[in-house]
Order: structure tokens, then C-alpha cells, then sequence
């Protein structure tokens, strides 16, 4: 038995020296296909990067990785748009690729080759490459490593095509480099959508020129609620605000862009309106008057479905569909009280002059409204599950975040469907234990939990799980005060979600996952990315 003992020690000892030598792979998201086939490539000051062909959108597929070369080892790695034969990474376009995210990426001892079907392919490899680099290479000073790549295989592409994170800028406000900051950490795990909820009843987070005071008044809060709501309320007495020029909208964008990224901007309607009530209470049922809301919660304050509020959110959403190139805008939908509807003059004659049954019909007709503004405009709208109450918009696609049951319905219907249910995915609920962690809203889903979402539910035909477009994870911000606490909140279960969304539901595993997470930790750090160590000191 002893023997056998120290057999084993030494086994794995070898094994591990092994595979140090050999240096240790930790992808996330895990790749479809991999093969390690032994020795590696180094990059050196002759390195080439050949792209073919050598497009604007080709060299931003590669940057990223040039700038870190350039920064952590002071390589300075050409571009170039000849085919080298060797020390070189040849990049094609190549439309046999069947994927259009997906790539294949080969690494010999003498050259590296990568196939995509587009730049964004490309730029998915380039990720990879860099995971495959030795981590000093996110490091923002000169390292003396070599810079080698272990010699490989790979056939990769993403399991679905919406793969993203929510963040809520309105609860707290974060500046435009914390959404730069916010938009490197989902490219790095391969995620292709950031929703943008810019809107809501504490805070309007966008300007729009036509409607100034939006963001005059409806862009600060005197005071915010001190801890979770309770019978002694307590605030905090220090005003709160902040929001997003048009310019500063159009270096988001454009950031987004060079990374791969759409942008799905979020404008709340009818509810979590009380911040845009604010600054114009002639949009209500009674006028008003209100203040930006100080307290988290739902509040009865909604948009009126009166003409001068289509008005004014179509005119909002014309400047914000001039700014996003995005497919789809959100309009929110989600925790619309209809008090103030059940006890409006207007409201009540509306439905009766368009034979509403009740306030949910009421809901429905407000978002169909909207909906043919938005697509006269070529554009789609997405909403949270509520939409679905009352009936849903023709062409609208659901958030299912209430759980699962919405977008079952949703895709039962045939609609489009992005699963981002609050069990599995809402990245501001606890991850570890409450009496240990900062305050959070509640909750519990720890890694192990939100790795577990499978989002193709059993109880949809084949043909009906093809409405799932993806999944989201939803970081909202009422106990996040800054930034550094987002990034703890929502890293590593956007990586998490990052890998169910790219990985074959047959290569999940937690403990797995959980290993090469833990390898990507200091290569976090590198990047000085705040995220929870929680997992560290799991339990089996
Ligand atoms: C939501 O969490 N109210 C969409
Ligand atoms: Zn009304």
C-alpha cells in the first residue's frame, strides 16, 4: 500500500511537472474542439500577423492581442498582408467555416494559422490566443517571459448566438471607463451583448436633445435609501446622479463595436418611469408633481397612454435608435403597477374606446403602440416577460427573467426568446454566505448554481428551442455603489454564463470549469479586475 502511495506521488509529481513544461491550458469559455499536440510556438520580435484580407475590421479582430504584446513584452508585432511561411499568425477569412463566430485555430511550432468565416471569428481565435499566452501578458509591465503557445488544435463555436450581461447604470451611476471596463470583460469570455438599462425610477442615465430636462433634473436624486427597505427608513442625504452625453453614447458604441459587442440600450416604459416623471409630470396620469426616487422598489408612478406620451417616447427612442446600431431596442415592460391606470379619467375611456378587457390589455395595446414605432424604424423590440401579459407585440422577443416560464410561453408562441431567469442568473444576488459578503439584495446563487443553468428548457419541442436565441446575466445596482463592487458581483459568474452560452452542453463541468476559473484569476488581477474569491474556499 505504501508503495503504491508513493508511486502515486511521484506519478503526479511528474504529471505536473509535465505539464508545466508543457504549459497549462485554462480556456474559458471551454472550446468545442481541442486537441494538445505537443511543443509550442513562440512569439518574437520577427513575428509577423498576416490578414488576408487586411481589412479595418481584421486588424480589430487582432489588436487587443498587439497592444498586450506590445505592453507586457515589448514586442512590436507588424501587421502584414503577405502569406509568411513561418513565424507567423495567418489569419483568413474563409467562408467554409460554417459558424459565423466561430473559428479554427491551429498552432504548430512554426506558425500559427487561424480560419474564421468573419473578423469577429478571428477575433474570438485572438482571444483564445491570448488565454494560451503565459499571464504576464495582461500585465501592464514589462515582463522577461517567453512568449510561447502551446502547440494545439482547435475547432470552436459558440453553442448560442446571444450570449451577454445587464448592467444598471440608473441605481448607481457609473462613468463611461467603467463601461469600457464592463465591455473588456465580456469580450475576454467571448460574450457578444451588453444591455444597457439607462433608464429607470432613481435615475435617467442618457441625454436627449430634445428633452433636456431628462437629464437636467431626471439625472440626480438628492438622497439615496440606506440599506434594504424597512420601517425606519434612513437615507443617506448625499445627492446621487450623473448620465451619458450623446458623445459620450457614441464612444461607448463605437468601444463595443471594435470588440465584437452590440449594445442593447434599455428606455423603461410604461413603469420605472418615475425619474422621466420627474422631469416631465405632464406624462403621468395626475401630473405630478414627483421627485427621482430616493428609495429601491416598484413605484405606482407610470407613463400615461396619452398622446403627448407616445410623443415624446417616440421622439426618445428616435434619438436613441440614431445612436445604437443594435437590432434590438429594449423597452423595458417589466413591474408596471396599474393602480394609477384603474383610477385615470383617460386611461379608463381609452379602454373603452379600444374594448380593453382590463389594465393588462391596457399594457399590451401601450407596447404594441411602441412596437410599431420601432420596427417602422427597422428596428425590433425586446422586453422583459411582463410584455407577454395582455398579449403579446407581433414581433416582440422576450426577456424571460421571472424564471423560466415566461420565455417557455414566449417560444410556445413562437416568439424569440432570451433566457435571464432571476433563479440562475441575476448577478446581484448573493454568491456566498450573506453574514460574510457585502450587503446585496438578496438571493442566493452561487457558482456552482448559476453554472448549472442549462437555458433550452425540456418542456419546449426541438423546433420551439429554436426561439432561445441565448442567455443574460443581470447585474442590478441598487447595493452596488461603484464599480469595483459590479465587477465582484457579476465576475466569475459572467464567466459562468459566458461558458454556458459558448460551450456544448456536453463539455460542462463544474469542477472543471471551476479549475481553469481559478487559473484565469490572476490573469484578473493582471487587468486589475475586481472579482469574488468565494470559490477558493468552496466546499465539495
Ligand atoms: C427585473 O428584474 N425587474 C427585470
Ligand atoms: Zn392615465
Amino acid at each position: 500500500m505504501k508503495k503504491f502511495i508513493l508511486f502515486s506521488i511521484l506519478l503526479s509529481m511528474s504529471i505536473a511537472t509535465f505539464s508545466q513544461a508543457k504549459q497549462e491550458i485554462n480556456l474559458v469559455p471551454i472550446p468545442a474542439k481541442i486537441q494538445v499536440t505537443g511543443g509550442q510556438f513562440t512569439l518574437d520580435a520577427n513575428t509577423k500577423i498576416a490578414l488576408s484580407p487586411d481589412t479595418p475590421e481584421m486588424r480589430q479582430a487582432v489588436e487587443t492581442l498587439v497592444r498586450l504584446l506590445r505592453r507586457a513584452g515589448d514586442l512590436r508585432i507588424e501587421t502584414v498582408d503577405s502569406q509568411p511561411a513561418s513565424n507567423a499568425i495567418v489569419c483568413k477569412l474563409n467562408s467554409a467555416v460554417s459558424n459565423p463566430e466561430g473559428y479554427k485555430l491551429s498552432v504548430r511550432k512554426n506558425l500559427i494559422s487561424i480560419e474564421a468565416k468573419t473578423p469577429q471569428g478571428i477575433f474570438y481565435a485572438f482571444q483564445t490566443l491570448r488565454q494560451l499566452l503565459p499571464f504576464q501578458i495582461e500585465r501592464p509591465y514589462l515582463s522577461n517571459v517567453a512568449w510561447t503557445v502551446p502547440c494545439l488544435e482547435i475547432e470552436d463555436a459558440p453553442r448560442f448566438g446571444y450570449r451577454g450581461l445587464m448592467l444598471d447604470v440608473c441605481r448607481h451611476f457609473m462613468t463611461k471607463e467603467d463601461v469600457f471596463r464592463y465591455i473588456d470583460m465580456l469580450a475576454y469570455h467571448k460574450m457578444n451583448r451588453f444591455h444597457w438599462h439607462l433608464t429607470d425610477d432613481q435615475g435617467w442615465r442618457i441625454e436627449i436633445k430634445k428633452y433636456p430636462k431628462l437629464t437636467q433634473i431626471g439625472a440626480y436624486r438628492s438622497s439615496s435609501l440606506i440599506g434594504r427597505p424597512s420601517r425606519n427608513k434612513q437615507w443617506d442625504n448625499t445627492p446621487h446622479g450623473g448620465f451619458f452625453t450623446q458623445e459620450d453614447v457614441k464612444q461607448v458604441v463605437a468601444y463595443a463595436a471594435r470588440n465584437f459587442i452590440t449594445i442593447i440600450p434599455e428606455i423603461e416604459m410604461p413603469g420605472h418611469a418615475t425619474a422621466a416623471l420627474a422631469a416631465y409630470p405632464e406624462l403621468s396620469c395626475s401630473g405630478g408633481p414627483f421627485e427621482v426616487e430616493r428609495n429601491w422598489g416598484v413605484f405606482p408612478d407610470i407613463f400615461c397612454p396619452k398622446e403627448t406620451t407616445f410623443n415624446f417616447l417616440q421622439d426618445v427612442l428616435s434619438e436613441v435608435i440614431d445612436l445604437f446600431p443594435s437590432e434590438y431596442i429594449h423597452i423595458g415592460g417589466d413591474e408596471a403597477p396599474k393602480t394609477r391606470w384603474q383610477n385615470c379619467a383617460h386611461c379608463q375611456a381609452l379602454m373603452k374606446q379600444e374594448n380593453l378587457k382590463n389594465e393588462h390589455e391596457l399594457q399590451s395595446y401601450f407596447i404594441k403602440h411602441i412596437e410599431k414605432f420601432v420596427e417602422s424604424k427597422g428596428r425590433h423590440i425586446i422586453g422583459w416577460d411582463e410584455i407577454l401579459e395582455g398579449g403579446l407585440a407581433p414581433n416582440a422577443t422576450v426577456m424571460s427573467w421571472r424564471g423560466e416560464a415566461g420565455g417557455i410561453e414566449a417560444a410556445k408562441q413562437g416568439h424569440d426568446v432570451v433566457m435571464a431567469p432571476n433563479s440562475y442568473v441575476y448577478i446581484d444576488y448573493y454568491q456566498a454566505n450573506p453574514k460574510t459578503e457585502p450587503l446585496a439584495i438578496g438571493g442566493f446563487l452561487p457558482l456552482w448554481k448559476t453554472y448549472s443553468y442549462e437555458p433550452l428548457p425540456p418542456a419546449l419541442t426541438p423546433e420551439q428551442q429554436k426561439h432561445i436565441l441565448g442567455l443574460q446575466g443581470n447585474l442590478w445596482t441598487e447595493y452596488i455603489p461603484d464599480f469595483k463592487q459590479a465587477q465582484y458581483m457579476a465576475y466569475p459568474r459572467g464567466a459562468a454564463i459566458a461558458e454556458i452560452g459558448w460551450s456544448p452542453a456536453a463539455k460542462k463541468n463544474y469542477a472543471d470549469f471551476k479549475q481553469r476559473e481559478i487559473a484565469l484569476f490572476k490573469r484578473y488581477d493582471g487587468m486589475g479586475w475586481n472579482y469574488c474569491k468565494a470559490i477558493l474556499t468552496e466546499e465539495e
